[in-house]
């Protein structure tokens, strides 16, 4: 990578506001645990929608939840959202069932709706690049760069607005990257990330290429991955299923890691004696990071489809059902967190569903890591006395589905 960045360009393509308005619950700027913990101390399970629950009134085709014509349940303790996670054949990630066998995984048909035998077949194809240990390959490869590009736009202004200027394009960095496009072309692709069809026109060239040739990047990797049928046979990735997985990754990888970084760096910036603690000893970034998505985590709700009639913690759910799973109440459940609205870095260790958690977990959660922690680091290495900008509004948590930060514009130097 050897051009600067168009900034404006990114701030055109990462229009804050915009986002999230656009993705349910954008104007919400309350504090909604205050509510969860009220329905939490009520009972485990409700009928209704979180954010009804919630006290919205907005409608749920606005949120883009699935299935209004079925009965909508919805969990608030950790036990019961955990128990859900473990159990995919009465929970299904799909309307169609824990387990649709055979046939060709459609564009749209990605691994995140698959079940059972499928999506293990389709999962364990991509894992191996996914695993901690291939978190350097993806931090040498892509992370470092992309971030060192990114703060060599602003480093010599004083000032800057981190959270689009930064946290929002390092996720789409690292992903184009990895799948062989020129930085020059990354925007394009985040442009692109709405009509489908188009995308898969600027992969084609890519993919045919790395069939020819492949390197060491991730699109090579899916060209050359062999998936085994039912009879032992074993058969390369078609072109669309690579790009079923590539738009996969491109949705779940670039909004959730770049809203979970400008809520971390308001998190920091907004309490300076933890900054200057966190600067002054690395090793304390990996407990922000995992308070950080436990306290507030960018995406606090995923749904299940029941498949039959169960009780789940004393509430009756008839099969057919969806049963949405706020993980942002359950991070903060008092029966595992000791005052559990408090951000406390202290902490003992205990895994969150921040990521999710059973089949489904979050198969990027390594390289998430990966990005927040190179690019906390490069920050505070590269930007001597970070500081919020006292002259600009501060910075806020906003969104209800996808929650996130306002600007974050900050002064160094
Ligand atoms: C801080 C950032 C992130 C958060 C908070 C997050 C959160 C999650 C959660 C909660 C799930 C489970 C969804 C469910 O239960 O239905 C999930 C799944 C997934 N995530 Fe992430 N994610 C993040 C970053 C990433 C990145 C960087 C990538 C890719 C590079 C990624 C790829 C995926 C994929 C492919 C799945 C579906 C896995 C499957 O169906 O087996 N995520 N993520």
């Amino acid at each position: 990578m050897s051009r600067l960045l168009d900034i404006d360009r990114v701030r055109e393509l990462f229009d804050l506001e915009g986002s999230y308005l656009a993705a349910s619950g954008g104007s919400y700027q309350d504090d909604p645990n205050p509510a969860w913990h009220a329905l939490r101390s009520e009972a485990a399970i409700h009928p209704g929608t979180v954010h009804e629950l919630s006290g919205l009134s907005t409608p749920a085709s606005f949120h883009g939840l699935p299935e209004p014509d079925r009965q909508h349940f919805s969990a608030f303790t950790f036990a019961a959202c955990d128990a859900v996670y473990r159990d995919p054949e009465t929970f299904a990630s799909s309307p169609d069932g824990a387990d649709i066998m055979g046939g060709e995984a459609a564009i749209t048909n990605s691994m995140l709706s698959m079940g059972g035998v499928q999506h293990r077949r389709y999962r364990s194809l991509v894992q191996t690049s996914f695993t901690p240990a291939k978190a350097e390959w993806w931090i040498r490869n892509w992370i470092e760069e992309t971030v060192d590009l990114l703060i060599d736009s602003f480093a010599s202004d004083g000032r800057a607005e981190l959270n689009v200027d930064f946290c929002a394009a390092i996720p789409v960095l690292t992903i184009t990257g990895s799948f062989g496009f020129p930085v020059e072309q990354a925007l394009d692709v985040r442009q692109a990330l709405h009509t489908p069809l188009e995308l898969i026109e600027m992969l084609m060239p890519i993919v045919a290429a790395r069939r020819e040739q492949p390197q060491d990047d991730l699109i090579s990797m899916l060209v050359e991955a062999e998936i085994t049928d039912e009879a032992g046979a074993t058969q390369r990735l078609s072109d669309p299923e690579i790009y079923s997985f590539a738009l996969l990754l491109l949705a779940a990888g670039s909004g959730t890691t770049w809203k979970q970084m400008g809520i971390i760096l308001n998190i920091l910036l907004s309490r300076p004696e933890l900054l200057d603690a966190v600067c002054n000893d690395r090793s304390l970034i990996k407990p922000v990071i995992d308070e950080a998505v436990r306290w507030l985590p960018t995406d606090p709700m995923f749904s299940r489809w029941v498949m039959k009639d169960v009780e789940l913690f004393g509430t009756q759910i008839p099969a057919g059902s969806v049963l949405h799973l706020c993980l942002g109440a359950a991070n903060r459940d008092p029966e595992r967190w000791e005052r559990p609205d408090e951000f406390d870095i202290t902490r003992p260790p205990k895994p969150t569903l921040a990521f999710g958690g059973g089949p489904h977990i979050c198969l990027g959660m390594h390289v998430a890591r990966a990005e927040l922690t190179v690019g906390l680091n490069a920050l505070l290495d590269r930007l001597p006395n970070l500081r919020l900008d006292p002259d600009q509004p501060a910075s806020r948590f906003v969104g209800f589905y996808e929650r996130g930060s306002t600007a974050l514009p900050v002064r160094f130097g």
